[in-house]
C-alpha cells in the first residue's frame, strides 16, 4: 500500500502525519507500506518513520548518478538519504514533464542500481479507453518502458496501473476494469518474462482508491495493493486503506 504524496506538505506536517498515522498502522502486518513524499520532506519521513514498519519513497530520480542536471535528484541521492523505493513514469510526468516509455526504462534501471523497489506506473487516458484502445497502450507503455529490464531485473519492479482518467478525479475503475487492465498486464509480464514473473508481479491499483471502495479493488485477486494519492494525505483516510 503506497501513498503518493505528490506535491502536498512540509517537513512539519510530514512529521505530524507520522504522529498520528503510525499509530494506526501498528497492527498491519498483511502489507508492505510505502509513503512517497516531495523529496525536501525525506528526511523528515525516514526520521518520523524510524522503527516502524512504514517505508519511504521518492516520485522520481534522474538516471545520472550526479553531474550537470539543475533541480534533478539521482539514485543514490535517494538511498542515501533513507528511501526504498521509488515511483517511476507517473503519468502526472507523463503529462506535465515530457517523460517517456524509454526515460521510463532509463529511470527505472537506474533505480535499481541504486538498490531502490522502483514502483513503475502505466495507464490509459480517457480517450484512448473511449477508443478502445486501453490494451493497446497499455501493450505499448509495457513494451517500451519495462520489457527492455532483464529478468533479474525485472523480478524486483512492483508495476502500478493507474488509468489517467481515474486520477484525482473521484472516478474509479470498477474493479473489474482495473481487473481486466492487470489481467492485460499479467499476460504481457509472462509473454515476456515467463508464468513464474507472470504469478509473481506485483500489480498496485491507483486512481481515486479511498477508504470505501479500496474494500472492493482488493477483493480482485488480480489487484495486489494500491498506490493512493489524495486519500493519503490524511493519516486517518490512508490508516483505513491500509487496514481494509
Ligand atoms: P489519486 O492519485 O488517488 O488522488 O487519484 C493516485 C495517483 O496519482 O497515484
Amino acid at each position: 500500500m503506497a501513498g503518493n504524496w505528490k506535491m502536498y506538505k512540509t517537513p512539519a506536517e510530514t512529521k505530524a502525519f507520522f504522529e498520528k498515522f503510525l499509530p494506526l498502522v501498528s497492527g498491519a502486518s498483511h502489507c508492505e507500506i510505502v509513503i512517497n513524499p516531495p523529496f525536501v520532506n525525506i528526511a523528515a519521513a525516514v526520521d518520523a518513520a524510524k522503527g516502524s514498519r512504514v517505508e519511504i519513497g521518492g516520485q522520481n530520480l534522474y538516471w545520472a548518478k550526479e553531474g550537470a542536471f539543475t533541480g534533478e535528484i539521482s539514485g543514490p541521492m535517494l538511498k542515501a538519504s533513507g528511501a526504498e523505493w521509488v515511483i517511476i513514469g507517473h503519468s502526472e510526468r507523463r503529462q506535465y514533464f515530457g517523460e517517456t516509455d524509454e526515460t521510463v526504462l532509463k529511470r527505472t534501471v537506474a533505480a535499481l542500481e541504486a538498490d531502490l523497489k522502483p514502483i513503475v506506473c502505466v495507464g490509459e487516458m480517457l480517450a484512448e479507453r473511449e477508443a478502445g484502445e486501453t490494451e493497446a497502450v497499455l501493450r505499448t507503455q509495457f513494451d517500451g518502458g519495462i520489457a527492455g529490464l532483464s529478468p533479474e531485473q525485472f523480478a524486483k519492479i512492483v508495476i502500478a496501473y493507474e488509468p489517467v482518467w481515474a486520477i484525482g478525479t473521484g472516478k474509479t475503475a470498477t474493479p473489474e476494469m482495473a481487473a481486466d487492465a492487470h489481467r492485460v498486464l499479467r499476460s504481457l509480464v509472462t509473454a515476456k518474462f515467463g508464468a513464474d514473473a507472470g504469478a509473481a508481479v506485483r500489480i498496485l491499483y491507483g486512481g481515486s482508491v479511498k477508504p470505501d471502495n479500496v474494500k472492493g479493488l482488493m477483493a480482485q485477486p488480480e489487484i495486489d495493493g494500491a498506490l493512493v494519492g489524495g486519500a493519503s494525505l490524511d493519516p486517518g483516510s490512508f490508516a483505513s486503506i491500509v487496514n481494509f
